[in-house]
């Protein structure tokens, strides 16, 4: 057996040990005396009777520890030319401030916070201070516009709703207190109060007895300590594009996710405490949760909180520049990035003005690596490249090459082996489990390890009907691929219709709610097509109502602009065409695999019961 094989064997024949001493490198208010419990036919617990604050382990512990002068988060801000450094002891000492000054609004443990911020310390402030009084924080992205931040509102109902005056996008400046003003006139829900962090690029209008300035509020507060919490206490929802309109609220524990977390900064990503962490995603994304904010700071990392793009700002050598600044360790974005880096600086001679020598090795996560990305990203930095699976659900890595444990030979366009704890399997459509290389419905056996999903907020149905039930005993993933003779796992795309736009995970279904409301449109489907940068682009095939005399062009602007102010600009569904027919079964269904088959390029399976086959000619002229 490789050590791998053994590590993995341990994890899945004697969970019990495995996850129990995993959970003892954490300091714990009670350890937990029992790693799992079954609840009920297909629910579980993790570290049921132990108590623990997230908020605490990412701080308190390590300053106790004596790390307090060692830098716990940098913030690097090309866009406001800022670099600002906070050591555990500093950022801990705002993590109390703002604790006290939600305290002193009224935020008490199990309330609701919802945080729409830019990438500034702030917002990783604001998640730890919620989590420190065993309050709920619920990110939503900054690209998001006010409809997404309504329904989020609506559905997590917070007592407290913290942004900020503005976030800027390369030379842009985005005014994020309007866009909140605007969500809560939409909103049934009202928060009792906001807190709102003024920046200098634009100042907000506060509303005298709902909005709180920032650093007033803070400045008045009582310090607060963290608050002990059962490890199953929810620490955060984060809302992720399922298949419908209403996004899914994904729920995590304290526990789970903290050992989880833990171990993977050892086991995947081989880093230890003192080392610098470089994810440059954003908070509002499960990477930003796990890998900005709680993995590194649980394992005493020092984490790079970058308010920048990886290109633009100024040039495609930024990610460079940070990583030889800060001395990173580990590098991880998604793979769109470097194709945005590869297509402005193609033989990469930005690259050679700077020494990347404390770098260790560059993760990518988010959608498939491709293995033109894998293989100019490894000859260009010579490091090597970890293409690793996950999503917003599991929040960690369900398959990865395990860095910390033992380096497998990489396959392209395969993102490793199962992580320990996570059971692999392919099924058909009927469940039954495949062999070797065939490709079908990847699936994970229950239990799933500590730091997967709960349930879906409030709605306990949804997670069953929406993840447990499809094949009973597993987790259905909604990805589809196969696993070699070797056991390398190839994620091939989805399964439903979820797609991946420069990394961000976005639902069609929702588009097409929005496209629908157009008084010109019949019937309509969005889909994803290929694109070289962002890797999926939405693209709509409209039906027109008869006697509709609006042209083609005037109908895509309006369908453009409808999508960009109900979804946001990082939807970027940019085109529409008018089709004559969709294709359909006889009992009215789009056939939507069939037309993702033909945008992918593929010859498509078409079923028998299609109404009128000749339509697809006509969407294939129209697909770019
Ligand atoms: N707040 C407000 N608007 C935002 C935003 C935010 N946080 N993030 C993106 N947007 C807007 C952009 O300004 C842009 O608006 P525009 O249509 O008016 O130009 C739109 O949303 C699309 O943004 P983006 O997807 O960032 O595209 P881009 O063309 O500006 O940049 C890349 C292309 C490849 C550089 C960029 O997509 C990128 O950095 N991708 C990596 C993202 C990532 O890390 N994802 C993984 C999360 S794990
Ligand atoms: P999110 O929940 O936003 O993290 O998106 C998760 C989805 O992104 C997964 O279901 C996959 O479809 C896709 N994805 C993430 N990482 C990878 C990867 N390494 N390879 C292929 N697809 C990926």
């Amino acid at each position: 057996m490789t050590s791998y094989q053994a590590h993995y064997h341990t994890a899945m024949t004697d969970p019990e040990t495995f996850w129990l001493e995993q959970a003892q490198q954490l300091p714990w208010f009670q350890l937990p005396g029992k790693a799992l419990e079954q609840l009920s036919a297909n629910r579980y617990r993790w570290f049921g009777d132990g108590r623990l604050n997230c908020s605490y382990l990412a701080l308190d512990q390590h300053v106790a520890a004596g790390r307090g002068e060692q830098n716990a988060l940098i913030y690097d801000s090309p866009v406001t030319n800022t670099q600002q450094c906070y050591t555990y002891s500093q950022l801990l000492q705002q993590v109390e401030q703002c604790a006290g000054a939600m305290q002193q609004l009224g935020v008490t443990t199990g309330d609701r916070v919802v945080i729409y911020m830019p990438m500034i310390p702030e917002a990783v402030i604001a998640m730890l201070a919620v989590a420190r009084l065993g309050a709920i924080h619920s990110v939503v992205f900054g690209g998001f516009a006010a409809h997404e931040l309504a329904i989020r509102i609506d559905d997590a109902s917070p007592k407290l709703i913290i942004s900020a005056s503005c976030g800027i996008e390369v030379t842009k400046v985005i005014p994020y207190k309007p866009l909140l003003d605007k969500a809560l006139t939409l909103a049934s829900h009202q928060p009792v109060a906001s807190l709102i962090v003024q920046r200098a690029q634009l100042a907000a209008e506060l509303q005298p007895g709902r909005d709180h300035d920032w650093h007033q509020a803070l400045a008045s507060a009582q310090p607060a300590k963290a608050v002990p919490v059962a490890s199953d206490h929810p620490l955060y929802i984060l809302y992720t594009s399922g298949t419908t309109g209403k996004p899914k609220g994904v729920v995590r524990d304290h526990g789970g996710y903290a050992v989880a977390l833990n171990y993977s900064m050892a086991a995947i990503y081989n880093v230890q405490a003192g080392d610098v962490f470089f994810a440059a995603s954003d908070v509002g994304w499960v990477v930003g949760h796990s890998y900005i904010v709680y993995g590194p700071l649980i394992a005493g990392c020092t984490t790079v909180l970058y308010e920048g793009k990886p290109v633009m700002t100024p040039d495609a050598g930024a990610f460079w520049r940070l990583c030889q600044q800060y001395r990173a360790k580990v590098l991880f974005a998604a793979p769109t990035a470097f194709r945005a880096i590869r297509k402005d600086d193609p033989d990469a001679q930005l690259l050679q003005d700077y020494d990347l020598s404390v770098l260790e090795c560059i993760f990518m996560a988010g959608e498939r690596l491709d293995p033109a990305t894998y293989d100019w990203t490894t000859e260009k930095t010579g490091k090597p490249v970890v293409d690793h699976w996950w999503q917003t659900e599991t929040g960690w890595p369900i398959c990865a090459n395990l860095m910390g444990i033992e380096p497998l030979p990489v396959k392209p366009g395969s993102s490793s082996v199962p992580v320990p704890g996570f059971c692999i399997e392919v099924l058909d459509d009927a469940g039954r489990v495949l062999p070797a290389n065939q490709q079908g419905n990847i699936a994970i056996k229950l239990p799933l390890p500590p730091g997967c999903l709960q349930t879906i907020w409030g709605n306990d149905e949804r997670f069953e009907a929406g993840y447990l039930s499809n094949f009973p005993g597993y987790y259905s993933s909604g990805d589809g691929g196969y696993i070699d003779e070797d056991g390398y796992v190839f994620i091939m795309g989805r399964t439903d219709d979820v797609i991946n736009v420069a990394g961000h995970r976005l639902s069609t279904g929702e588009m097409e709610e929005i496209i629908a409301r157009h008084p010109a449109v019949a019937e309509c489907c969005v889909i994803g097509i290929a694109d070289a940068l962002k890797g999926q682009l939405p693209f709509g095939l409209v039906m027109v109502k008869n006697g509709s005399a609006i042209s083609p062009e005037q109908l895509e602007q309006e369908l453009v602009a409808m999508v960009r102010e109900d979804i946001g600009a990082v939807a970027c569904f940019k085109q529409a065409k008018i089709v004559q027919k969709l294709p359909k079964t006889r009992s009215g269904k789009i056939l939507r695999k069939v037309l993702r088959e033909i945008a992918d390029g593929k010859t498509p399976q078409v079923p028998s019961t299609i109404e009128d086959p000749s339509c697809l000619e006509e969407i294939r002229m129209h697909l770019p």
